[in-house]
């Protein structure tokens, strides 16, 4: 049984009842609108990302393909750049730094020549990893022809087995009509990337200025004002060389090279006649190319990596305690 004030309150409840599910159904509504607001809004979003990412795929994709044509274009000489080395503290400092150079050089085939009787690992991962295409040869220098470890670096000639092991890998691998341009380059120097812009187009023997070499800020060729032909060099060190230039300082055109068999370096040319030797079999001082603005812009400078002083090393080499044979320096 309910009392009078019992049924009051069950009308109240009914009525307040009434007016929340009024209340309620407001607020579904307004939540269904806004719901439908927001999901019309990031429709229009997606569909303008969706587009976006569109353009951003398409221009990317034409990005890739510049880049990847930029080493494959097919009517640029190849430059083979030579490059002797020997394992030792800073072969690896040295050669990364050539590499990433080499990396951004269009149309380069590197010939790496170790002084080894065998291609080492370290060589062969550095160069893999670079990407960059590459022969690599080995030719060990016979002991009584190596320097030892107190003698001047200019006693005995350097790099000449390796030197003459990529002309004999050249003359085996290039036809006559290869359109190619020969480098000695070697791992200790700086090299601008206009230097190769610069040999590319060598059609005998090319020449330009080399910095901080022969006691000189830069050697140079000298030119005739008038022919724009080379009369001479700017050298204090031996002038009297027939061609008193560094091997940093000119390049090769392959036709020429192959044209001319006997032309290789030699192990008994006098101190800084290696150069000579060589350009000697291959051309005349007046059919020089003078490149780099007629000879007065330096795109290669004779840097010289100092040797590390590695005494603590040694020592605990000798005590045969934490040495870092674990990991390749
Ligand atoms: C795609 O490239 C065009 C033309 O180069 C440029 O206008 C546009 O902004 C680029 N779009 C994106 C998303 O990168
Ligand atoms: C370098 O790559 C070549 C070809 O993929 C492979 O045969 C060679 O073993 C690699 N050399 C090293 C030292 O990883």
């Amino acid at each position: 049984m309910l009392s009078n004030s019992g049924v009051d309150e069950l009308f109240i409840y009914q009525d307040m009842r009434r007016g929340m599910k009024r209340k309620l159904f407001i607020v579904f509504v307004a939540l269904f609108l806004t719901l439908l607001f927001f999901l019309a809004l990031s429709d229009r979003g997606t569909t303008r990302l969706y587009k976006e990412l569109e353009t951003l795929r398409f221009n990317f994709s034409r990005l890739l393909g510049d880049c990847e044509t930029v080493p494959r274009k097919p009517d640029l000489p190849v430059i083979y750049a030579i490059t002797p080395t020997y394992a030792r503290p800073v072969q690896k400092a040295e050669l990364t730094r050539l590499s990433h150079t080499f990396r951004l050089v269009p149309a380069l085939h590197w010939i790496i020549v170790e002084d080894a009787s065998k291609p080492s690992a370290l060589v062969g991962k550095l160069v893999n990893k670079s990407g960059i295409p590459h022969t690599i040869l080995t030719a060990p220098t016979p002991k009584e022809w190596k320097l030892r470890e107190k003698d001047p670096n200019w006693k005995k000639p350097r790099g000449v087995l390796q030197r003459n092991r990529a002309l004999q890998w050249l003359r085996e691998n290039l036809k006559p009509k290869d359109k190619a341009v020969i480098y000695f380059a070697d791992d200790d120097n700086v090299y601008s990337l206009e230097l190769f812009d610069e040999m590319r187009w060598t059609k005998g023997v090319s020449v330009w200025p080399v910095g901080l070499v022969g006691g000189l800020l830069v050697e140079r060729p000298i030119l005739n004002p008038k022919t724009g032909r080379v009369t001479g060099w700017n050298a204090a060190w031996r002038p009297e060389r027939p061609f008193p230039i560094d091997m940093a300082g000119f390049a090769i055109s392959a036709p020429l090279l192959l044209s001319r068999p006997n032309a290789k370096f030699s192990l008994t040319s006098d101190r800084g006649f290696q150069e000579s030797h060589l350009l000697q079999a291959l051309t005349t001082r007046d059919k020089l190319e003078p490149r780099a603005d007629r000879c007065t812009k330096v795109y290669v400078w004779h840097t010289r990596t100092e040797s590390p002083k590695l005494n603590a090393e040694l020592a605990r080499r000798k005590a045969k305690k934490n040495m870092n044979d674990e990991i390749e320096v």
